[in-house]
């Protein structure tokens, strides 16, 4: 998996200036080529540092994971996934791209692409909440990811503001595959009913389903279920199930168990409703839910979607 120690290979094409051929040329990449800057992000067991290649002056989001670390923590089998997630769903819109892996005594790292507006939580969190405007453009985007990767057979399963990034363009990113499922890669709503069982808890006490709880078990709903908890929490400024610690956050989750904000649009109110419930079969499907009238007038599939100007950042007013 990780035999390119030192230097990842590279094959890039370079065309000719004088006779406009292209041929492609092999380069190896190893931690020498970059110029390190800012912590980015810290991680469980991860660090990923701002860095600049020294020939293009692109800039990257290098992942940084501590070998002797992964070992003692017993982590190796996270880092293999997030990696084989990343290159099957490589070159997507709506997942963050992974250019290359390198390694050296020490660490493993992730050259991904930079994603210079930071994350979702830091957005909602200097306004308080956002406009319904906002809602609806940046709920469009995560659906339209989500239903991108389920649609390849992956199972995020930890699916947060935190884990969803902005662009240069306000474009919406998801990051962090450590603890993706892949499944087959089929889109046939048979496939929603996969259960597979899975022996401890993964994800984020306030964005965990309830079947995560109770029967451990693994389906495409769970992120769902999520990505209903963030467009509650883009109204109301927190997320549904927030509690005082995890155990009374988990019996929340459980009991289904929120009340919406005073002035909480109705709307929006009607999609959530939809969204948590505790049977994961009776939840929409993506398919589903881009038909609901917050959506109204944004066409899938077409891919304008994701061209239209990134509205101005607005809280919600009631
Ligand atoms: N924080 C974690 N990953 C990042 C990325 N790819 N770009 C910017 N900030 C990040």
């Amino acid at each position: 998996e990780w035999a390119d120690r030192g230097a990842a290979k590279i094959v890039q094409e370079v065309v000719n200036p004088q006779t406009g051929v292209a041929t492609k040329q092999v380069i190896k990449k190893g931690i020498k080529d970059f110029k390190f800057g800012d912590v980015l992000g810290d991680g469980s067991y991860s660090t990923v540092i701002l860095a600049k290649s020294n020939d293009s002056g692109k800039k990257y989001a290098v992942k940084v994971l501590n070998k002797e670390y992964l070992i003692r923590q017993k982590k190796v089998k996270y880092v293999n996934i997030e990696k084989n997630t990343l290159q099957r769903l490589n070159n997507s819109r709506g997942v963050i791209k992974l250019y290359f892996t390198f390694q050296d005594e020490a660490s493993l790292y992730f050259l991904l692409e930079y994603a210079p507006n930071g994350d979702f939580l830091s957005v909602m969190k200097k306004f308080g909440s956002l406009s319904e405007e906002c809602v609806s453009y940046y709920g469009a985007q995560i659906i339209d990811a989500i239903d991108f990767i389920h649609q390849k057979g992956v199972v995020h399963r930890d699916i947060k503001p935190e884990n969803i990034l902005l662009d240069k363009e306000m474009k919406v990113k998801l990051t962090d595959f450590g603890t993706a499922k892949l499944l087959e890669e089929n889109s046939d709503t048979k496939t929603y009913d996969l259960l597979e069982r899975s022996k401890s808890f993964v994800g984020t006490a306030e964005y965990v389903s309830p079947e995560l709880l109770n029967e451990n078990y693994v389906d495409y709903k769970c992120d769902i279920w999520a990505f209903g908890c963030i467009i509650f929490q883009m109204i109301a400024g927190k997320p549904p199930f927030k509690a005082a610690n995890e155990y009374l956050t988990f019996q929340k989750v459980m009991k289904v168990q929120f009340a919406f904000t005073a002035g909480f649009p109705l709307v929006i109110r009607d999609l959530v409703r939809q969204i948590l419930v505790k049977n994961p079969d009776s939840r929409p499907s993506c398919r589903e839910i881009k038909r609901h009238p917050l959506f109204k007038g944004l066409n899938f599939r077409d891919g304008t979607l994701w061209e239209a100007p990134a509205p101005e950042i607005a809280p919600y007013k009631v």
